[in-house]
């Protein structure tokens, strides 16, 4: 195994950070900010308002804003909202979907087939995209088009990729007004953001001593479902792609019937686990228990358990809190392997070969 980079040492984070991602992660709070002004003024047709259900179709981090969209609306609409990462659609897509086609880059294969069919089953659109080819097919099919600035990575664009969508919700008197929410999200990841900063030592930053507990293990995040299962798919997904390792995720109560069980060999394994269980006040009590007692089984047999715990009042902070605590940990475990977070050559790989036909 390779030897780990010191995370004290400042200067060789910084040098394996060299397309900006810890600058990115900084920037957070003015991205959602900004994501807010774009979102409020995107002139949506009145009846859009008309609909019942909600469908995002994206993949990866074009995608993961779905998610907590998903999360954040579940009791305050009255309609599902289903998260589509297909070339397909689901069949009961009609006139009466409201459906945000989204990708960062506007090429990608499997959202430009699926923003097709939308087209097809009579749904009202809304293309959220840099621009690229999405940008292109939804101004010529006179669909709404949000269109966040370029520049980052998407999976570093979560702000752009999903406030906007909210916003929209906004306008529609779908949901209430967001002002207070969006407050009190961007005030926590203010405070989070100097907490979790590159400069402080190991000893005073809950990211660098997460990273130093994955070095050389296998991450395995655990979340309460329908609340911050969203962000264990985020943990995974920042630990794939910023530090090129695995990770994987599962959550309560689902993983207490099947995964818990699978606790006794191989020992040499299972000694390679290292576990976060992502927590949340607002988690359903028995959750919580077996949060708990989950514990009392496996932390004898795997490497070690930390527990996180989200920040803020309201849902979108307690979810970001939990989502950018992971994203800080990602990069340092990218740095301790001595890796670049932000390319992603095996994505790029398959888009190319892919493109080749
Ligand atoms: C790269 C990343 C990927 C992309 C995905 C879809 O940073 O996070 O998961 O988001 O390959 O691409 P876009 O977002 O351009 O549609």
């Amino acid at each position: 195994m390779k030897n780990p980079i010191d995370l004290n040492k400042v200067e060789k984070i910084l040098a394996n950070d060299p397309g900006g991602m810890l600058k990115a992660l900084w920037n957070l709070p003015e991205q959602c900010e900004e994501a807010l002004t774009i979102g409020r003024g995107v002139q949506v047709p009145p009846d859009y308002k008309a609909v019942s259900n909600i469908v995002i179709t994206g993949l990866g981090g074009s995608a993961i804003g779905g998610d907590f969209l998903r999360l954040y609306v579940n009791d305050k609409l009255g309609i599902p909202v289903v998260v589509n990462r297909d070339y397909i659609l689901p069949k009961f897509i009609d006139n009466k979907t409201l459906l945000f086609a989204v990708s960062y880059s506007g090429n990608t294969e499997e959202t430009l087939s699926a923003y097709s069919q939308a087209r097809e089953m009579g749904a009202k659109i809304i293309a959220l995209t840099n621009g690229g080819k999405l940008r292109a097919m939804a101004e010529q099919d006179g669909a709404p088009v949000i269109v966040v600035p370029a520049g980052i990575s998407p999976r570093a664009a979560t702000g752009f990729l999903l406030i906007p969508t909210l916003a929209v919700l906004e306008s529609l008197g779908l949901i209430a007004d967001l002002t207070e929410e969006m407050n009190d999200l961007t005030a926590t990841l203010r405070n989070l953001r100097e907490q979790l900063d590159f400069s402080l030592p190991i000893q005073r930053n809950l990211a660098k001593q997460i990273a130093q507990r994955f070095f050389g293990k296998i991450p395995v995040i655990w979340a309460a479902s329908g609340n911050t299962e969203v962000v264990a798919t985020r943990w995974k997904g920042q630990i794939n792609e910023n530090a090129k390792a695995p990770a994987y995720w599962n959550v309560f109560p689902e993983l207490n019937h099947n995964e818990i069980v699978g606790f006794e060999e191989p020992v040499e394994l299972l000694e390679q686990l290292e576990i976060v269980i992502l927590r949340d006040k607002d988690d359903h009590p028995r959750v919580q228990r077996r949060m708990d007692i989950s514990q009392e089984i496996i932390k004898d047999v795997v490497s070690g358990v930390t527990e996180v715990w989200s920040s803020g009042e309201g849902r979108l902070s307690k979810l970001f809190s939990l989502a950018y605590i992971g994203d800080h940990v990602s990069v340092y475990l990218a740095a301790m392997y001595g890796i670049d977070p932000t390319p992603v050559k095996n994505i790029d790989f398959l888009k190319n070969k892919l493109a080749q036909g």
